[in-house]
């Protein structure tokens, strides 16, 4: 189906289908390995801090850790929590985001992760609740990028970053108010597939080497797109980081786990309006998606039908108009109960999951070569009520 997949993976669906019910996302390790293994022959002398983001599961990142000893970027308390449960020592550990809470730069400082400081505001809240903590300067080097506007993180209208005028302020800034500034952070989106965006970034950050002070280490971000030529991407931040001489730094996270990914899901039924529906049960609440940024994953029937095709469109079953994960796929005959697999699903698939309409969040597991490994049971409906009863009295109750 996909040669990056290894052929027992998909040979073993139909007993994940058996084992855990559906919908749920399955993961290949022999893929995510080969991802790794590509990402360090790229980038040879880079540390990896994997973004967490992309998927968080704790037994995936106790994986990353003690196989390839990734460290991890953070973008909240909740996930340097995560990386500290898998192991990680706090300085493995870099927290970024726009707008970090009193709590989280007082964590960060606690277990000495590095803060990416996104805001000349943010230099002094790091100043007052992490006094003389590391510290990485974001710049949003104002370039528009090919990629859905929601993922465009590093053109001048984005809320993320310092802008490049304002850099060498903000960098003397913090310095000035004793933290340890020890480089410089960019990252201009996620899903980006033209290198040039890349190398355009790179010439501007370049650019700043004479108006900073001394940089320790340069952060590129993550983003790197699947189709990217990571070898060529390497060589170029390689260039860059020692032009600066400095450490490099990546935050990949798509490009590690969405191939090793899939979302498996069972139909529930067919109809037709103007357009032929096939409607599975997953839906917006397990792949948000296709919804949000008109994603395109691909869809594969697990079991080919000896069936004159015919074109479908994939609904998800959540009442919401907007909730088809796929349009005009080609399918042989599907029927009542056929799995289907959802393609590129390993990365923001589980992890932006939600309860909406009571639903229940999938199961995850991952494929050894041998068998399967459960990382995450389906939810149950006392895991969402539990919050509520324990606020409020329990429907029914009386009270004298
Ligand atoms: N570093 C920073 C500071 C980030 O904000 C992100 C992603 C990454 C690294 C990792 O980017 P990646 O290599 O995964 O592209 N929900 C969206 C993606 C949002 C990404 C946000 N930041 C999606 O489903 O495509």
């Amino acid at each position: 189906m996909d040669a990056s997949q290894s052929p027992s993976f998909f040979a073993a669906l139909p007993e994940l289908a058996v084992q855990f019910g559906t919908p749920t996302y399955a993961y290949d390790w022999a893929t995510l390995r080969e991802r790794a293994t590509t990402l360090r022959a790229a980038f040879p002398d880079a540390q990896v801090r994997y973004a967490i983001k992309a998927n968080p599961n704790v037994n995936l990142l106790e994986r990353l850790k003690s196989e390839f000893e990734f460290g991890f970027d953070a973008v909240s308390g909740g996930e340097v929590h995560r990386a500290l449960y898998a192991g990680t020592p706090g300085p493995d550990i870099v927290l970024n985001g726009p707008g970090k809470l009193t709590a989280d730069f007082a964590l960060a400082h606690e277990v000495q992760a590095t803060l990416v400081l996104d805001s000349h505001d943010e230099v002094h809240r790091a100043a007052r609740h992490a006094p003389g903590a590391r510290v990485l300067i974001r710049v949003n080097p104002e370039l528009q990028v090919g990629t859905h506007d929601h993922l465009a993180t590093g053109n001048g209208s984005a809320k993320f970053g310092v802008l490049l005028k304002d850099v060498p302020e903000v960098y003397l800034k913090a310095r000035k108010v004793g933290l340890n500034v020890i480089g410089l952070h960019v990252h201009i989106g996620s899903s980006i597939d033209n290198p040039e965006d890349f190398t355009q970034a790179f010439a501007k950050i370049q650019n700043l080497a004479s108006s900073v002070g001394p940089v320790e280490v340069l952060d590129i971000g993550g983003g790197f797109g699947l189709t990217l030529d990571l070898h060529a991407l390497g060589q170029k931040a390689t260039r860059l980081a020692q032009a600066f001489q400095a450490e490099l730094w990546i935050e990949p996270g798509r490009y590690l786990v969405a191939d090793a990914g899939i979302l498996l899901t069972r139909i529930v039924g067919l109809k037709r309006t103007h357009r032929p529906f096939v409607i599975c049960d997953a839906s917006m609440t397990e792949l948000l998606r296709p919804m949000l940024y008109g994603s395109r994953h691909a869809v594969l029937p697990l079991r080919e039908r000896h069936a004159p095709p015919s074109v479908w469109d994939l609904a998800g079953s959540a009442c919401e108009a907007g909730d088809v994960l796929a349009r005009d796929i080609t399918l042989h005959e599907p029927v009542e109960g056929d799995l289907l697999v959802i393609a590129q699903a390993g990365a923001y698939g589980a992890s932006m999951a939600s309860n909406y309409l009571t639903r229940l969040r999938p199961a995850e597991a991952v494929w050894d070569g041998v068998q399967w490994v459960q990382w995450r049971r389906r939810d149950i409906l006392s895991d969402l009520l539990a919050a509520e009863l324990a606020a409020a009295p329990a429907v029914g109750a009386h009270h004298d």
